[in-house]
């Protein structure tokens, strides 16, 4: 597999469940203690070796764009007050030799339209898809395991974790074959199924590594649950052509779309690397 230089951040979604805190601002700028979402991704993508952050932004989304550029007026106030400590964190959110390039996803119309309006820009190389509602907290960054697996197992992976058998509906579900202790080779995956209707109880959380050929598959993808076009029905149209894995990964995710998975991630961020 050629080498993963670049990771697709689909921030196009409203994010009605923090209203009204996100009727002006993305919900991706909300911070868990001072940094927001979309930084943990981008951190975890550029620690996974990724170079180029491809951002599917939609109406509202200026601040992510904002908070990625530079500030010359703050930081001549902040290099004023010799606050070098501070200058420094936001100077280098992302390194030189990083990227980034936005587009836009001109309606909501799913997790797999999102995906899919990357395409010119990602063209015929695998790539890694980062959902910045799932913060995960791990020792080594979720991105970088994911892509490790996937140079290792030579296709498309994504990562799993085992939850509860009545919340199957809130998550795309996979079934297949246990390869190794870590990793199943996916014969099935289907988007929120009821508990009733659910191959198993691995969820797929937000971080893939997927193959260029996923682009294809999502075209010919018709509207799912929800009336979107869902990533999940790409990837098992996808999985019937070419090898996709499942990985379990180390960490501790933090479901950041919603208020109780936020709340705990602030407590458990701020106990752990802020000592508050
Ligand atoms: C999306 C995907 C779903 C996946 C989940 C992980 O759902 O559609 O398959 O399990 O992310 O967080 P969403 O949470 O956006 O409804």
């Amino acid at each position: 597999m050629k080498p993963i230089r670049k990771a697709v951040f689909p921030v196009a979604g409203m994010g009605t469940r923090f209203l009204p805190a996100t009727k002006a601002m993305p919900k991706e700028m909300l911070p868990v203690v001072d940094k927001p979402l979309i930084q943990y991704a981008v951190e975890e993508a550029i620690a996974a070796g990724v170079t180029e952050l491809i951002f599917i932004t939609g109406r509202n989304k200026r601040a992510i764009e904002d908070h990625f550029d530079s500030n010359p007026e703050l930081e001549a106030d902040l290099q004023g007050k010799n606050k070098l400590d501070l200058l420094e964190r936001i100077q280098n959110i992302i390194p030189s030799y990083v990227s980034c390039i936005y587009t836009r996803q001109p309606a909501p119309l799913g997790l797999g339209h999102a995906v899919l309006c990357a395409a010119p820009i990602v063209g015929n190389e695998p790539f890694l898809v980062m959902l910045a509602d799932d913060l995960i907290d791990a020792t080594t960054p979720v991105a970088r395991q994911l892509v490790e697996a996937a140079h290792q197992h030579n296709g498309s992976i994504v990562a799993i974790q085992q939850v509860e058998p009545d919340e199957t509906d809130k998550y795309g579900i996979i079934s297949g074959q246990r390869i190794d202790t870590l990793t199943t080779h996916l014969s099935a995956i289907v988007e929120k199924p009821a508990p009733a209707d659910a191959p198993s109880t691995s969820a797929v959380v937000g971080r893939y590594v997927l193959e260029p050929e996923i682009f294809d598959h999502l075209r010919r993808t018709q509207a799912g649950v929800g009336g979107e076009i869902q990533l999940t029905d790409g990837i098992a149209s996808l999985l019937k052509a070419r090898d996709v894995f499942g990985y379990q990964y180390e960490g501790t995710r933090y479901d950041c779309g919603s208020k109780s998975g936020f709340f705990k991630a602030t407590l458990e961020f701020g106990r752990k690397y802020h000592g508050l």
